[in-house]
């Protein structure tokens, strides 16, 4: 393929890949945009193996071979929860490719037409040592992440003394090791670099704790984007540059839109120390009495009730609720109740989470709402139906200033004429705070797993 052609087709691909990210920004366009990325990203791998110099195909297709195979299967068994560790599993395998290619390209420049050993052109150089930094602090971060998501590490924060100043200065002794590297082309000092930035991957995400993961795992989805396009420069691939600044930039646009979904500033993540998984939190105490009624009870508010929102969060997901969710929903709208769904920006544990599980679900896209469309709303609704959410719907937020959730856009359930809350305990959510919700006059509690509570409901509705 001649030099034009194949810039021209890395062109498109660039366009397919933007494309592909418009789509993926709204639940009815995401088809669409997917298989812009298909198409791209298969024009992409297409017109590199057409490149002049590239002939391994023995090899390249064995690789295509095995981590095909190996994706089928991973995205055939993968649980929606088990996700947020994947996608950081997956990061680790981008920061670790960037830097190999690094590491090739330094000790064989000629056939990356970058200069000659120990005589490697100054800019590349400085590509190629930034793209290899933040590609190994991407791999191990990626993987300290993934543990704690996996709970093979403890999700707590792990802090010992004087871990920033010293996360600092291993990142202020790597940036001055890049300059000298540049000044020396020394190969010792190259992997110097890689070394340290290994080690300040793990130390930059272990005092983070597991709750905070789906942040970090955005905020590492945006530093492999950054080494990808850092290796694009050296490579002298557009395609590569152009892709990599558009994970790079969206992730952490991600990121932004997580922390101030959970009104936590970006540093104060990146800071750590905050939010280790609180497994079944301590139950809430209060001195009122709380109102607990059956699915029968649940029934016969609901299919008296004019209006319905139902605002889901992550204990539907754990238990897979959904279908059931959606089945009773229809049961409701025959019987001439309105019902929308209220999703908050962080419901659940990552960026869309409730979307693609009520998509799975086929909720109709025009039933469910955002935080900001759907607030206003409540004091006219009849009914909020909380179904395995906690901390989107806590009055702290709005109320108690020594909240860790204080100031955090929550969903205004409680202007609703009654409150059904669904979960297995009166215990807590992911921020480990009790929410004095449950303790209302209009809140009615129903105690148990989401699925079969909305299946009990459906029952009862039917008779
Ligand atoms: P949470 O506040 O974590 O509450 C979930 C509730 O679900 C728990 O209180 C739990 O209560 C209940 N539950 C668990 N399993 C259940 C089951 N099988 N059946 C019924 N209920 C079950 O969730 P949320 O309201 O969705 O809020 C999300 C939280 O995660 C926020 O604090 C947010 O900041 C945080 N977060 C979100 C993200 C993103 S991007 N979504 C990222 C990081 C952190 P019981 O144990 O009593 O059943």
């Amino acid at each position: 393929m001649s030099p034009a052609l194949s810039q021209f087709c890395y062109l498109v691909s660039a366009v397919c890949s933007i494309l592909a990210l418009r789509g993926l920004s709204g639940p009815q366009s995401a088809k669409t945009g997917l298989y812009f990325g298909v198409a791209g990203m298969a024009l992409a791998v297409l017109t590199t193996l057409a490149l002049p110099g590239v002939d391994a195909y023995g090899l390249i297709i064995l690789g295509i071979l095995i981590g095909g195979a190996a994706g089928t299967v991973i995205a055939v068994k993968i649980e929606m929860t088990a996700l947020p560790q994947l996608v950081a599993a997956f990061h680790s395998l981008v920061g670790l490719a960037a830097v190999l290619i690094a590491g090739a390209a330094f000790g064989n420049p000629e056939a990356y037409h970058i200069g000659t050993l120990g005589h490697i052109h100054p800019g590349s150089l400085i590509e190629m040592s930034l793209g290899v930094a933040i590609g190994a602090v991407t791999f191990t971060g990626s993987i300290i992440a993934w543990g704690k998501l996996q709970g093979v590490i403890t999700g707590k924060p792990v802090v010992f003394k004087f871990q920033h100043p010293i996360n600092a200065g291993l990142g202020a002794v790597m940036l001055g090791l890049i300059v000298l590297l540049c000044l020396t082309q020394s190969a010792f000092l190259f992997w110097l670099i890689v070394a340290i930035a290994l080690a300040l991957g793990v130390l930059m995400i272990i005092p983070i704790g597991g709750a905070d993961m789906p942040v970090i795992v955005s905020m590492l989805n945006s530093y492999s984007g950054w080494a990808a396009a850092g290796i694009g420069f050296t490579l002298q691939n557009p395609l590569l540059i152009i892709v990599g600044a558009l994970v790079g930039a969206s992730g952490a646009i991600l990121s932004y839109i997580m922390c101030k979904g959970m009104n936590r500033s970006f540093f104060n993540v990146i800071l750590g120390g905050f939010g280790g998984e609180v497994a079944a939190g301590a139950a809430a105490k209060s001195d009122k009495p709380v109102k607990i009624g059956s699915a029968d009870d649940a029934a016969f508010i609901l299919k008296n009730a004019s209006s319905v929102v139902i605002v889901p969060g992550y204990g539907m997901a754990v238990a897979q609720a959904q279908h059931a969710l959606r089945e009773m929903a229809d049961q409701l709208k025959k019987a001439g109740v309105k019902v929308r769904y209220a999703i908050h920006p962080v419901a659940g544990r990552m960026p869309g989470h409730m979307n693609v599980l009520l998509a799975e679900a086929n909720v109709p896209y025009d039933e469910v709402l955002e935080l900001e469309d759907i607030n206003r709303d409540f004091p006219q609704t009849d009914v909020a139906f909380v179904i395995g959410a906690n901390d989107i719907t806590n009055p702290a937020a709005k109320k108690d200033k020594t909240s860790p959730i204080y100031g955090m856009p929550i969903l205004d359930v409680e202007a609703a004429g009654t409150v059904l809350f669904v979960k297995r305990s009166l215990g807590s959510g992911y921020a480990g705070i009790d929410n004095e919700l449950f303790f209302y006059d209009n809140t009615m509690m129903l105690l148990g797993d989401a699925k079969a509570m909305c299946e009990g409901v459906i029952k009862a509705l039917e008779h």
